[in-house]
């Protein structure tokens, strides 16, 4: 419970953080900010073979940036490398080899600095229920050496909508109310980065809601966040860079847009006023998929614009358009091509950003 909590994070505080290292949110733009807030180089991790277990490569010689300002999604099925990642950033996890710096604290030589810059949540909640949510924050911001009167407790927990809570015992708090704790507590000492490890697991979709517009707010301010999620909406909704990572390799890292755009692919789904059996030779052209009688399915390349092409046929083949609805890829059809591994010809990959 808490004894060894406490005794590791006091260990941390003499043995890293002996003195207050608080950086004043303007500091987070100002000119001597570094252009990446989080840059990782060469990094491997290899864990140690265990009892039955072989060595494990989590992560394989990866580069990576984080640009300072950016709300960077890190996307990755199960076991691909993520929590090892932030956890070595985190100086929960020792690397094996390559550098990482945190705004431009290099983690083994500036250790101090590098860990004042960082905010981390990690993936398993470790709150002491013991404490109420002030208290931790308290005590939390003692750990960091944030003076008495920078502290803001009561102002993270309002941001977090935990101000009804800021006195109960932490044990009756519910799950999402927890995981927005432990994101107030990585908040205390101002850092410009934070790093949310899958922030809105377990969160009902209210709270998702509202963590999503405080990160967001957090953003504006000028905090760099850096966020693993399994849900591809939040990425897709919240962030503007995004880096996908599987069995321990960085295999994109871009802007979302322009990864949104690699999968040149889009469907356009027509409702006809007839029953078919077959489709119009009008239409062959375009090889549609008849779905049900009266739908077909048209599928093509989004820069080939091909519509008004369609729609002359349809109508050459006597056809009345009752219905019709395009769709376009989203983040999830681009993730799933990419780590299934099926580069097909619609999926160009540029090799400058991938690490
Ligand atoms: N302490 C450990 N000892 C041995 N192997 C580990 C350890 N921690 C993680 N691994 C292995 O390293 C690989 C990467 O794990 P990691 O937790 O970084 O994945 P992740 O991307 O965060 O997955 P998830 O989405 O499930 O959280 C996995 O194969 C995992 O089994
Ligand atoms: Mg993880």
């Amino acid at each position: 419970m808490a004894c060894t909590d406490i005794a590791t994070a006091l260990s941390h505080s003499t043995m890293e953080i002996q003195e207050p290292q608080l950086m004043p949110a303007s500091d987070h733009r100002g000119v001597d900010a570094p252009r990446d807030a989080v840059s990782v180089s060469g990094l491997t991790k290899v864990y140690k073979a265990s009892g039955r277990t072989p060595d494990k490569t989590a992560l394989h010689a990866i580069d990576l940036k984080v640009p300072r300002g950016s709300l960077f999604a890190l996307l990755g099925p199960n076991g691909a490398g993520k929590s090892t990642l932030i956890n070595i950033l985190a100086g929960l996890v020792r690397k094996s080899s390559g550098t990482a710096s945190i705004w431009g604290y290099d983690i083994d030589k500036q250790t101090r600095m590098s860990r004042a810059s960082i905010g981390v949540v990690p993936q398993e909640l470790n709150i002491d229920p013991f404490f109420t949510p002030k208290e931790l924050l308290e005590l939390q911001a003692g750990l960091y050496g944030v003076p008495k009167k920078e502290r803001r407790s009561e102002q993270i927990l309002a941001s977090l909508g935990l101000t009804d809570k800021a006195e109960a015992y932490t044990r009756t708090l519910s799950g999402g109310m927890r995981r927005r704790l432990m994101v107030a507590k990585a908040m205390v000492h101002r850092p410009p980065v934070l790093v949310l490890d899958e922030p809105t697991a377990g969160v009902d979709i209210e709270l998702r809601q509202q963590l999503w517009s405080q990160v967001k707010e957090l953003n504006e301010a000028g905090t760099t966040i850096l966020l693993t999620t399994h849900y591809l909406e939040e990425a897709e909704e919240l962030c503007d860079t995004i880096a996908i990572i599987n069995h321990g390799r960085v295999i994109a890292c871009e802007p979302k847009e322009q990864l949104l755009r690699r999968l040149d692919s889009k469907e356009l789904l027509v409702e006809v006023d007839a029953a078919l059996r077959v489709t119009p030779p009008e239409l062959e052209a375009f090889s549609p998929e008849l779905t049900a009688p009266n739908r077909l399915l048209f599928r093509y390349r989004a820069s080939e614009s091909p519509v008004a092409g369609i729609l002359d046929a349809l109508s050459r083949a006597g056809l009345t358009v009752v219905d019709l609805r395009t769709e376009e890829a989203d983040l999830e059809d681009i993730f799933l091509q990419l780590t299934r591994g099926a580069h097909d010809a619609a999926l160009t990959v540029p090799q400058e950003h991938v690490g």
